[in-house]
């Protein structure tokens, strides 16, 4: 079976004459207990990421301008544009990730559910497909 463990998840926005507002809460629109959140920003025409995880579980919000990220469950890859603050995109365990294309005004906010951990990252691609039993 080829597990997409990652979808899209459309916020609620509170929109009115004012401008738009959206309210991210742990365990209610976002699946998780919120325990790091980070940002990207003066980004490069440089790609990112290029790993896995084996505990965390994040979702993504572009707040500003636009990035693409691949995701790739070892079986297959597909590519997603984020370019909206009203969606984030939640990746689970065991999705290698790869960050692209990003707009010179693009702010890539992460929400974490794990404190920041080097060892729980998988880096080496033929690693991630024995993580997921695939090599
Ligand atoms: P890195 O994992 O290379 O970023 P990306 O996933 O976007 O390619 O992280 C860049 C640096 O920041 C690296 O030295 C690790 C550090 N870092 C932290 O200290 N805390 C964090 O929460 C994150 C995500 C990274």
């Amino acid at each position: 079976m080829d597990f997409r463990n990652y979808k899209l998840l459309n916020f609620s926005v509170m929109g009115d004459l004012r401008g738009n507002l959206v309210s991210l809460e742990e365990n209610k629109n976002i699946p998780f207990c919120i325990k790091r959140v980070y940002y990207i920003y003066n980004t490069s025409d440089k790609e990112r990421g290029f790993h896995a995880h084996t505990r965390l579980e994040q979702v993504a919000v572009v707040l500003s301008g636009e990035c693409e990220f691949v995701l790739d469950s070892g079986k297959s890859r597909e590519v997603i544009k984020l370019d909206t603050p009203s969606v984030g995109l939640y990746i689970g365990i065991g999705i290698w990730r790869e960050m692209r294309n990003f707009s010179s005004n693009c702010v890539l906010m992460v929400l974490a559910s794990e404190y920041y951990d080097e060892n729980e990252y998988i880096r080496d691609y033929d690693e991630f497909l024995k993580f997921k039993g695939i090599k």
